[in-house]
């Protein structure tokens, strides 16, 4: 082969390559799939499952009392860290194996800055140490002990461990059986994530959990690692998933949903396209549940999950409404 004929043909190739990544969603021709919920418009605030509906309401109060996007995402998702209910998010939430409660957290800006902290035990607000790290920090992530030591710095409180009376009943009846199995959309709430567009469009995200339920100690889920629970490009658009984290970290959901829509697709079509990467590496996907948001520039957002039961807050227009995502469930 010649070397203008094999340059041709690779570049076919790559050409081809590149599509058969992106599944027939991307077919200009064919009319690109709108949440029916979706409508254009900022400022607005979306966030994962039922908790959305407080975090959303915060996070709006945050922008109207003439906060940035960045203290919206924060203060909405520290509402439900600081719910000692919540068994989710925050140290009302379920223990690892060893009894202990480990919070994940993290935030990024639409500069693309980004701050996240990682196995944190005892502090109340993981996601204002992470928005610390990215603002006060020349780092992207802190971990462990030395996340709890910078807590300290910044003035935060450690707390000791006590787990709530709901999660030590539930952590001493896993303990009868010690089955590692993650249970679908428990209650309705996992991690929240929160998408944020201040009035110009301005984006942030915030991404908060207490990880899976009884998972080992020293395990870390998506959440924190951004471009798995969380990613924002100003340019794009912004995605956050919830759910089992393994499956989010092997595929990277929430930055692949904004890729998607940086090669034209819809926010919609973005998520079922992360969520669809997701079901092809996981034969098991029945067994477990993820969820995922996503939005635009002109304020038009997505929703998927895998099964049935994944829900969602919007805020925007004046309301502040919970919908229920559409899914895959095969
Ligand atoms: N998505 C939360 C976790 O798996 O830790």
């Amino acid at each position: 082969m010649n070397r203008k004929r094999f340059i041709k043909t690779g570049v076919l190739a790559a050409t081809l390559a590149g599509t058969g990544t992106l599944s027939a969603a991307h077919d200009k021709k064919k009319k690109q799939k709108v949440n029916p919920n979706s409508k254009p418009g900022f400022p607005l605030v979306i966030s994962t499952w039922n908790h959305g509906i407080p975090a959303n309401e915060a996070a709006f109060q945050a922008l109207q009392q003439g906060g940035s996007a960045v203290d919206a995402a924060e203060k909405g998702v520290w509402q439900i860290e600081a719910d000692a209910k919540n068994t989710s998010v925050g140290l009302g939430g379920f223990p690892d194996r060893e009894g202990i409660v480990t919070l994940d957290a993290c935030i990024m800006d639409h500069l693309g800055r980004a701050g996240s902290v990682c196995f944190v035990q005892g502090i109340a607000h993981p996601i204002t140490v992470a928005r610390a790290v990215m603002e006060k920090t020349p780092h992207v992530m802190l971990v462990g002990k030395g996340a709890e030591l910078y807590a300290e710095e910044i003035g935060l409180k450690q707390e000791k461990n006590k787990l709530s009376p709901e999660a030590e009943k539930a952590w001493k009846e896993w303990l009868k059986e010690k089955q590692y199995k993650p249970i679908i959309n428990i209650e309705n709430h996992d991690t929240i994530g929160l998408l944020v567009m201040d009035k110009n469009g301005i984006m942030a995200g915030s991404c908060t959990t207490s990880g899976l339920a009884f998972k080992m100690h020293g395990r870390v889920g998506d959440s924190p690692i951004i471009g798995a629970g969380l990613f924002i490009d100003q340019e794009i658009g912004a995605a956050t998933c919830t759910g089992l984290g393994e499956t989010v970290l092997r595929t990277l959901a929430s930055h692949v949903a904004v890729e998607c829509m940086r090669n034209g697709y819809t926010p919609q079509d973005a998520c079922e396209e992360a969520i669809r990467r997701i079901i092809k590496k996981h034969e098991n996907y029945k067994d477990f549940q993820v969820g995922i948001l996503a939005v635009n520039t002109k304020g038009e957002h997505g929703a998927y999950g895998i099964h049935k039961g994944f829900n969602y807050a919007l805020h925007q227009h004046g309301k502040n409404t919970l919908f229920d995502s559409s899914y895959y469930n095969g």
